[in-house]
């Protein structure tokens, strides 16, 4: 804007905030500000040239399909998914898009939300880390990108009406810190919010979350989105700080705020700051290209057939069945290796520009390939026992069958939940009648969110969970069965063995418009582990073809660096994905056993080591106090575990920290308890209760001083026959309160 335009009228601000068509801002020449076409996102670009829908109806341009957010978290590869985030980079530069709506960090709390295709991890460093990477690769090429969907959205069910009820603790801890990552660390250019309620105020006018902890704690300068369709009243979401209504234009919402500042209801500073960030944003996104420049789309769908390979778990290898040879007769059986569904359904649908068949690669890749569909995938899920006849038959023909599984097209999608995690029972038939004929049985699993492996786990020789992989994953799933490639992927979200073995069971997805998180920071493996609850696999594992040694850990005093030698111990090339958990102390506030804080993922020849250095932040072993409403580090003992997963722990030692907490005072209002821990109080109340004879343990094994630490210091002191009166506590607690006495007895305490 040139100082001599001008200034933009209310109205021309309200309009601009009010939005323009389905996928693009409006511009405002005067203003200086110029219109940034959106587009979904997340795992390729969504861009429709007409028309404009929010749950991939119509059609798009033709683009590269990468694995949706459940395969790549699955590579645990922060470099890969950065690569995969400057494809999609060139690609919406290309097609002169300037905001890609994604990545989408929430957390998966169930595994039956029907969108956990799009989302990364149960776990937030996870979700964090690849997020960050996702963000910081597509932003280095000028495109924007839009954090989604803040927060606490993590179901589909009644998605636009539901209110999560849920602790600031858990927020904190579980919900927020992916975001929270992301925005400090990468700056995403927009961040979109979601469309449910959060305690009760809804996402776009939660003034608390969009503008208190979003902008004043996080220091997030850019600009706030609302999701399609999420707005009401775009007046107290402009106060609360959504910056721009989404999708536009929304003449009443306009209307509305014009009429707000006229009547002194809105102050027009908030407006102008909505603005202020509109312009930032076109003037952050790289310039608009004269002539489009073209991506080199078979580089990209290499890229993408190398994500695939790095998404697939190796669940389970009887007897190192798999790699298969080329020369052995190979029965592949399954409609889904033929017709491979490759990405879930909703906004987040790409019009792939071409998609391999597992089934045509591994011809290409075996001397003698027989196939039958085995089932069919329409909706009704009832093939018939002629297409199961035909499979087990060649299924006992060969020398091995690969039976491929999965959910189809509708099982799972944006806009519903899913209700059970059984495969069609078609399937399970399917499996069971050729396990019964051939011992020798690969299952190769697709599906979005978490499918249970029961009750046939055990009659399947291997099985490999490919998740949804993108338009490569065809050739992917070839080359890993039969090599040169390797399955190199660890789980991001546990297996559970039932889904009522789920923390959010009772509470998933709520009543009516209410879900309560009542499992609190137990989401997923910090469940599982805190409660002893035994999972199908672990968060973390998944198998080689190869073996790995974990040796010589060494950690800092201060727990923050972390080193420790990794050895390829098998004969094949590998990779490794190292995970540091740290479990702190059970005070104040009850937490989960272990927390992931750091991960690393090495490629090792056979016999060869590496010495693998991680570094731990002062949040790794922090937890969100609530009185104090901060983050806090406890004194006390920290165990730093390493090993392949949440379950199997190699290698553990323990650092002792001094903590932040400060002493609380003493006074006649403080527990028993705060007394016996204060240096000062506490060895002067043991030693007069263990004179007095009552400190020694009952017949039970508790002391009269434990049974009493609950209580009010005040309150004890009325009871008959206890030694000391008001004014001598207060008199000592005034001393033991005072810093340097405190000091000096922490001396003699050593
Ligand atoms: C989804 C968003 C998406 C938007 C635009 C909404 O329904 O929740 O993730 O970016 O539509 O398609």
């Amino acid at each position: 804007m040139s100082p001599s335009t001008p200034p933009l009228s209310t109205r021309e601000k309200a309009e601009l905030v009010a939005g323009s068509g389905f996928w693009s801002t409006v511009a405002s020449e005067s203003g200086g500000i110029r219109s940034i076409v959106v587009a979904d996102g997340p795992h390729g670009l969504r861009l429709q040239r007409a028309g404009g829908d929010h749950l991939g109806l119509g059609t798009a341009v033709p683009a590269t399909c990468f694995p949706p957010a459940t395969g790549l978290a699955s590579s645990w590869n922060v470099g890969l998914v950065e690569r995969v985030g400057v494809a999609l980079g060139e690609e919406a530069r290309a097609e002169g898009v300037g905001v890609l709506l994604g990545p989408g960090v929430n957390i998966k709390r169930s595994p039956l939300c029907g969108r956990n295709f799009e989302y990364f991890s149960e776990d937030p460093l996870v979700s964090g880390e690849l997020g960050a990477a996702w963000v910081r690769g597509l932003q280095s090429t000028g495109v924007g990108a839009s954090l989604k969907h803040f927060a606490a959205n993590n179901q589909e069910t009644n998605r636009m009406t539901a209110s999560t009820e849920v602790d600031e603790r858990t927020l904190r801890e579980l919900y927020f810190p992916a975001f929270e990552s992301i925005v400090k660390r990468e700056k995403p250019l927009t961040v979109m919010c979601s469309y449910n309620r959060i305690n009760g105020v809804w996402a776009a006018e939660n003034r608390w979350l969009l503008t208190g902890v979003l902008r004043e704690e996080w220091g997030f300068d850019g600009l706030v989105m609302s999701d399609w369709g999420a707005i009401d009243r775009m007046v107290p979401a402009l106060a609360a700080g959504t910056d721009l209504e989404m999708p536009g234009p929304q003449r009443d919402s306009a209307d509305a705020i014009v009429a707000a500042i006229a009547d002194g209801s809105l102050d027009e500073a908030v407006l102008d700051a909505a603005v202020s960030r509109l312009r930032s944003l076109s003037d952050r996104v790289g310039p608009p290209v004269a002539v489009p420049e073209p991506y080199d789309a078979e580089a990209h769908h290499d890229l993408a057939r190398a994500a695939a390979v790095e998404s697939m778990v190796l669940l389970r290898n009887e007897g190192g069945i798999l790699p298969l040879s080329p020369t052995e007769r190979i029965a592949v059986i399954g409609q889904l290796a033929r017709t491979p569904r490759f990405q879930g359904a909703g906004s987040s649908q790409v019009n792939a520009s071409r998609v391999d068949s597992a089934l045509e690669h591994l011809r290409a890749g075996a001397a003698e390939v027989t196939f039958e569909p085995g089932y069919s995938l329409d909706p009704v899920g009832n093939s018939g026992q002629s297409l199961l006849r035909a499979a087990v038959a060649v299924a006992s023909a060969a020398d091995v069958a690969v039976l491929f599984v999965g959910l189809g097209e509708g099982a799972e999608s944006e806009g519903y939940d899913r209700t059970t995690l059984e495969l069609p029972a078609d399937q399970v038939a399917l499996i069971a009648a050729i396990t019964a004929v051939q011992p020798r049985t690969v299952v190769v699993l697709t599906n979005g969110g978490v499918v249970s492996l029961e009750p046939w786990h055990d009659s399947a020789a291997a099985i490999l969970e490919t998740w949804l992989l993108g338009q490569g994953g065809g050739a992917a799933v070839a080359s890993v069965l039969l090599g040169p490639e390797f399955p190199t992927g660890r789980l991001a979200e546990s297996i559970p063995f039932r889904l009522q073995d789920n923390p959010s069971y009772l509470n998933f997805p709520g009543d009516g418009d209410e879900v309560r998180y009542a499992e609190g920071v137990f989401v997923g493996y910090r469940y599982y582990e805190s409660a002893e609850v035994p999972v199908r696999y672990p968060f973390g594992f998944g198998l080689g073809y190869t073996t790995f040694g974990y040796s010589d850990l060494v950690v800092s005093r201060d727990g923050r660096d972390v080193a420790v030698t990794v050895t390829n111990t098998g004969e094949r090339r590998g990779a490794e994905v190292v995970q540091v958990y740290v479990s702190a102390p059970a005070v104040p506030v009850r937490g989960p056993v272990r927390e992931l804080r750091a991960f690393d993922k090495v490629w090792l020849e056979p016999g060869e080591s590496r010495r693998v250095n991680l570094r731990l932040t002062d949040r790794a072993f922090s937890h969100w106090d609530s009185p104090s409403s901060d983050w806090i580090i406890e004194r006390g003992d920290y165990e730093i575990q390493v090993g392949p997963s949440s379950h199997d722990l190699l290698l553990r030692e323990t650092v002792t920290l001094a903590g932040q907490r400060a002493q609380k005072p003493l006074s006649l209002d403080s527990p028993v308890s705060d007394f016996l821990e204060h240096p000062v109080t506490g060895p002067l109340f043991r030693k007069a209760a263990a004179g007095r004879n009552k400190d020694g343990p009952t017949e039970g094994g508790t002391s009269v001083l434990d049974m009493v630490s609950s209580m009010p210091m005040r309150r004890l002191l009325r009871f008959p026959g206890v030694p000391v009166v008001a004014w001598q506590v207060r008199a000592l607690s005034t001393v033991a309160n005072l810093r340097p006495v405190r000091a000096i007895a922490r001396l003699f305490s050593r």
